[in-house]
């Protein structure tokens, strides 16, 4: 094991539910209000929670045991990790880092800075009367295309510069007085605005009826491959798995630890929000479709169109407290895009620690600034288009890649039975000789079909008809470039004290 990460200077969770916390604040993300209730509704409403579920208890779980089970193990951040299971892997720890601080959460942070305009918004429903032309023409100012990139957006470079100065606050005070402090207060408002807008939102006339398009079972839709593929990605990307997130969280764990049962728990957390979320989501919807006489379908939105034109203009609609309504709306997005964001911050700020020792003040620092500015390539007019495409290709492949490589590392070159006897010794839940299998062979294969099958589509037909070079130098770019930077970090030597 690398000097330093066992040498007694790493932080603990001052309780262990502030780790669990800590951990579905990750989890729990724009993806399980945008995301989750749309995924359902378009892949055979109640249906979908079958694959839903098979996702979650074939790769999920035994994933985040793998994640969470390593980072105790090594009582390190992903590169130390990595680094701890085979001197020659290290390189992709620092890979999964370096690819979600300067991939996703540059994009992430700038819907998170959105949504904080919009809560702004809310106090006088400023949107107006039309709130798709706000949205795209007075608020983004879209431009024609990604190589139109025009003028930065005043009021999201401001929301920006909000954003990642709440990031820097929160990971800058290190792990119990800024991440397990920030998510005790972020978490417990979380469920409690989510309940109250839920509450508020099926006692809406229409409700019923955009309850029963939500769940309403279409058995038919589960013999599509699509279906089960977007199950496992969803599972993937909204159990934060693959980013290296829960490995450093877990490097803070005391040594007696339930591994086992911690990963049930978070992750039956974070799927009961998104169910929650979806009766909330498709309540308003019903309410819309119900005020407008349109079928449902007509109102039906997902991600970013959903949050941000179809909701504002359903909040408009509303006979009463529209104002409060979506400063709720807008607040749950804002808590539950932080807490996710900050994670990702930690994630990248504990591997610098582990390797250099630089001090955790200048990391944070520096990496708020170099994440603000890289964020505002998003904050131009052409912004929106770099978005979708960072996000198609980095969540699409990047992490779907980093999660197989980890299960390679850990199921055959480290090898499973050796994490397994680790965390057995802890762990009162005992993990069975399935969970090797699991690791070694179905979740790797189940992800090695998932990238296949993107990459079939992408060249059969071209993500949202952009040309193919143009995609292949951003998307494709991008994960070499970080491949190429994350080995150059690992070759560097480790600092001893
Ligand atoms: N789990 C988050 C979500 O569902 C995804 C995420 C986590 C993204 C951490 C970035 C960083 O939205």
């Amino acid at each position: 094991m690398k000097k330093g990460i066992a040498s007694g200077h790493r932080p603990q969770w001052n309780t262990h539910i502030g780790f669990l916390l800590a951990a579905v604040g990750s989890a729990i993300g724009l993806g399980n209000i945008w995301r989750f209730p749309y995924l359902c509704y378009k892949n055979g409403g109640g249906a979908f929670l079958i694959p839903y579920f098979l996702a979650l208890v074939i790769v999920g779980i035994p994933f985040m045991i793998l994640e969470i089970g390593l980072g105790h193990r090594m009582r390190g951040s992903a590169p130390a990790s990595c680094a701890g299971a085979s001197t020659r892997w290290e390189w992709l720890g620092w890979w999964q880092v370096i690819f979600v601080m300067f991939g996703i959460v540059l994009y992430y942070s700038v819907i998170v800075a959105w949504s904080f305009y919009y809560l702004l918004l809310s106090f006088g429903l400023d949107w107006g009367a039309d709130p798709n032309s706000f949205f795209f023409n007075d608020f983004l100012m879209i431009s024609k295309g990604p190589f139109e990139v025009g003028n930065m957006r005043l009021p999201i470079l401001f929301s920006l510069a909000v954003v990642w100065f709440l990031n820097w606050f929160i990971v800058f005070r290190g792990v119990v007085k800024g991440l397990e402090r920030a998510n005790k207060l972020f978490m417990p408002l979380l469920f409690l605005l989510i309940l109250i807008l839920v509450g508020w939102s099926i006692n809406l006339p229409g409700s019923s009826e955009g309850i029963s398009v939500y769940l309403k079972p279409d058995f038919e839709k589960l013999k599509d491959m699509r279906v089960w593929i977007d199950a496992v990605s969803q599972i993937f990307f909204s159990l934060s798995l693959g980013f290296g997130i829960l490995i450093a969280y877990a490097s803070y764990l005391p040594k007696k630890s339930e591994i086992v049962k911690d990963s049930v728990i978070i992750s039956i957390a974070n799927c009961s929000f998104s169910l929650i979320a979806g009766l909330g989501i498709f309540s308003v919807l019903g309410y819309m479709a119900h005020k407008l006489s349109l079928p449902i379908d007509k109102v039906v939105s997902k991600s970013i169109g959903l949050a941000f034109v179809v909701f504002p203009k359903a909040i408009g609609m509303l006979p009463a407290f529209s104002q409060l309504f979506g400063v709720l709306f807008f607040g749950c997005l804002l808590i539950a895009g932080l807490s996710s964001s900050v994670s990702i911050l930690e994630a990248f700020t504990s591997s610098a620690i582990d390797k250099f020792h630089y001090s955790r003040k200048t990391v944070v620092s520096l990496l708020a600034i170099a994440g603000f500015i890289g964020s505002t390539i998003f904050a131009t007019q052409g912004g929106l288009f770099w978005l979708d495409i960072v996000d198609h290709f980095l969540t699409q492949y990047g992490l779907v890649l980093g999660g197989i490589l980890e299960c390679i590392l850990i199921g055959w070159i480290y090898k499973a039975y050796v994490l397994r006897g680790h965390i057995n010794s802890f762990s009162q839940l005992k993990l069975f000789s399935w969970w090797d299998y699991s690791v070694k062979i179905v979740i790797p294969v189940t992800l090695a079909v998932i990238l296949m099958n993107g990459f079939l589509k992408e060249v059969t037909s071209p993500y949202e008809g952009y040309p193919w070079p143009a995609l292949a130098l951003i998307g494709v770019g991008w994960v070499i470039f970080t491949l190429f930077f994350a080995i150059f970090v690992a070759a560097r030597p480790w600092k001893d004290y």
